[in-house]
């Protein structure tokens, strides 16, 4: 197509690359939507978390050894002894979440993962809220520049959330010997063991994971085991925005299950011991 020949900006909403129409949009469908719900369930989602982050209570249940992900590894000098399984050394301040080594890495980990940023993007920054419809800012410059450059460091926390995927792994299956020693198992081990199983799916199914397992080689057929691995993770790959929902669900029911066997609301359903 031929170039724009005013001086005008070729992106951004009145810019000289955009079909001629007055409209903001021409989709008549309710293309608002999908935006709308993203930002009312990522806002209702990050409102609980950061609430439950820096609440300082009722994460663990020392008879049955379950600690909820939003406290793990506990690693303040203010936990409770038998839920920190890897040492205290954070100082005890009501600013600082118990489990502040690990949760901003997770934050850094989701927020830099290639779903939420379209979602965020759409729902929060309208940048453009829905394809077809323009956006409000007048200038576009993408992932080009800090801080969206950012963006870029995705793979590193990758690996971060890996090993917390690990620590995560550990709690769920420590949590099923009580503190009686014997083993145990109840409601709350089953929602553990899904809460992990959900992270691991959302975790391989990673952009990042799956250049990392399948990228840079030049012959499939000389790597046939990074091949087959490549395969399974493309699949996880294709759900990976269900994924991202379906463990903010799982993450907020493991927490809240366990604030209320631990608050006393509720008993844990036992099957055994
Ligand atoms: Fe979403 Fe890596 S792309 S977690």
């Amino acid at each position: 197509s031929p170039a724009p020949s005013s001086g005008a900006p070729l992106k951004g909403p009145n810019g000289a690359g955009r079909a001629a129409i007055a409209a903001r949009t021409l989709r008549n469908d309710r293309w608002w939507l999908p935006p709308l719900a993203t930002a009312l369930g990522l806002g209702a989602w990050v409102a609980y978390a950061t609430v439950r982050a820096f609440m300082q209570k009722d994460y663990f249940v020392a008879q049955y050894e379950y600690l909820t992900p939003f406290y793990s590894p506990c690693v303040s000098k203010g936990c409770i002894p038998e839920s920190s399984h890897f040492g205290q050394f954070l100082p005890d301040q009501w600013w600082l979440p118990y489990a502040a080594l690990t949760l901003p890495f997770l934050l850094l980990f989701r927020m830099t993962c290639y779903y939420y940023r379209k979602a965020y993007y759409r729902a929060f920054w309208l940048s453009p809220p829905a394809c077809a419809v323009a956006e409000p800012h007048q200038k576009y410059t993408g992932e080009t520049r800090f801080p969206l450059l950012g963006q870029n460091l995705h793979r590193y926390f990758f690996y971060a959330a890996a090993l917390i995927s690990v620590i995560n792994t550990y709690d769920a299956v420590k949590a099923f010997q009580t503190a009686d020693h014997e083993f145990g198992f109840g409601l709350g081990n089953i929602i553990l063991i899904v809460n992990v199983i959900a992270l691991w799916a959302y975790t391989a199914s990673c952009h990042s994971c799956r250049s990392l397992i399948g990228g840079r080689l030049n012959h499939f057929s000389k790597h046939p085991i990074r091949y087959k691995l490549w395969g399974w993770v493309s699949k996880l790959n294709g759900r990976h925005m269900g994924l991202a929902w379906l463990t903010l669900g799982t993450l907020a029911l493991t927490d809240f299950y366990i604030m209320a066997v631990s608050a006393g609301w509720i008993d844990d359903l036992r099957f055994i011991n």
